[in-house]
């Protein structure tokens, strides 16, 4: 496989360069081999995700004394990267544990909460979930009928309701839900809590079949009368919506680089296919309409980077980055997709095939278009935003 080493928008320290190295060496050694046979049986690869945790790939921003590697957005990208081209679906719960759930707790939760469980997520020693979606609540987040009821004495939430979509669903420890504690405000009355798993009336429901990122499991859960110590709380009472929009803006930098990652390993695999394969006596890369191929591949590939160091570089500098993680997610995703469709049609007959894994990257790419709000919302929240429509 053909290295690329691009050129950045940004210089990278001498430690970014090795955290880059050690992860790429990590997923070519550690994940690579398996990612075929992880993706066929839909196992959860809790081993390599273990491992990665050692590394600190489970809380990469997250401050050491917390369980964290304490670096920056910067490295989370580069990290991400190289994940993703190994394999999505361990990305996948890279992403969840770093931008979603650490994020949501360094950002928003008391001291007691972090110690508890941020230490044990950043570290890798627990999976942790982002639960936001209902059955009748994707792309509209604050429709949801999920309740949570203080009891009298001001103890205990009693929390009901089905959430559904929730990655890492059927093995996380941690879970940030959000659920309505005052349906007549809308969603200033979304609450954000902190569910342990292990406590009577939580369950996890039916684990979906998925197109892609398959080793990434994803279920629903089930809440029934689950009492939720006010202790569980993140934030106060009605600041759920925020946390979970502010907590998405970091996540969409996370599957800007997932969606850079699958598409680089698609690129490079077409580039050593059109230099090796012959046809009608010439290398198939001798062809224009190839050549084409690779010439928009490359561009969409380069121009999905620079939005999402961009993007990164927005979120180091300024409080809030809406508008560059959205545009960040919006082009890297398609631009996956347009990626891995034309890696498959460069290969033929061979990318159709599972013996290469073309057609991984492929189912893989297209969630990137949809999770973590879909290429809908996101031109939606850029244009709100240019046109000062909030
Ligand atoms: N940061 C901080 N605050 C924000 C914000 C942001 N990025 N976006 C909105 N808000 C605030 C607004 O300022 C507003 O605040 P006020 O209460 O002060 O008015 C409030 O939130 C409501 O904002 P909107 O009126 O814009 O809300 P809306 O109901 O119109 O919805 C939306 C906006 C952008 C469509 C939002 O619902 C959205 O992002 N939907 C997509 C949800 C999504 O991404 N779901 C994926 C779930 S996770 C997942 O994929 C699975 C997984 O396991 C990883």
């Amino acid at each position: 496989m053909t290295t690329l080493d691009p050129v950045l928008p940004i210089a990278l320290s001498d430690e970014h360069v090795m955290l880059r190295d050690a992860v790429r060496d990590f997923a070519r050694r550690e994940i690579v081999p398996s990612a075929a046979q992880f993706d066929e049986s839909g196992d959860v690869p809790l081993d390599t995700i273990r491992k990665m945790g050692e590394m600190g790939l489970m809380g990469i921003e997250t401050p050491e004394e917390y369980g964290g590697a304490g670096m920056d957005t910067i490295a989370y990208v580069l990290a991400m990267i190289e994940i993703a081209k190994a394999d999505a679906s361990h990305s996948t719960v890279m992403s969840v544990n770093n931008s979603l759930v650490n994020y949501v707790l360094y950002k928003f939760g008391t001291e007691a909460q972090r110690q508890k469980y941020l230490v044990a997520v950043a570290s890798g020693e627990k999976v942790g979930a982002y639960s936001l979606t209902e059955p009748m609540s994707g792309s509209d987040a604050a429709t949801m009928r999920s309740r949570a009821v203080l009891n009298g004495a001001g103890t205990h939430y009693t929390i009901n309701g089905r959430k559904s979509w929730v990655t890492s669903g059927p093995v996380a420890e941690v879970i940030v839900l959000f659920t309505m504690t005052e349906p007549a405000e809308g969603h200033r009355g979304i609450s954000a809590f902190l569910i342990d798993t292990d406590r009577p009336g939580f369950a996890r429901g039916k684990k979906e079949p998925k197109l892609g990122i398959r080793a990434s499991a994803t279920s629903e859960l089930v809440f029934d009368n689950y009492e939720c110590p006010v202790e569980n709380l993140i934030g106060e009472p009605g600041m759920g919506f925020k946390i979970a929009m502010t907590a998405l803006d970091a996540g969409r930098i996370g599957i800007a680089s997932q969606a850079i990652g699958i598409a680089e390993a698609a690129y490079e695999a077409s580039l050593d296919y059109a230099r090796q394969r012959e046809a009608f006596g010439q290398k198939i890369g001798q062809f224009q309409l190839i050549q084409q191929k690779i010439a928009d591949m490359k561009t969409r590939l380069e121009a999905s980077r620079l939005l999402t160091f961009n993007a990164a570089l927005a979120k180091m500098r300024h409080p809030r980055y809406t508008t560059e993680a959205s545009m960040a997610k919006l082009f890297a995703s398609e631009a996956a997709m347009f990626i891995t469709h034309q890696a498959i049609q460069i290969h033929g007959g061979m990318g159709y095939s599972k013996e290469l894994p073309l057609e991984r990257y492929f189912r893989d790419a297209k969630i990137t278009e949809i999770y973590e709000g879909t290429s809908e919302i996101q031109r939606l929240v850029i244009a709100r935003n240019e046109l000062g429509l909030r």
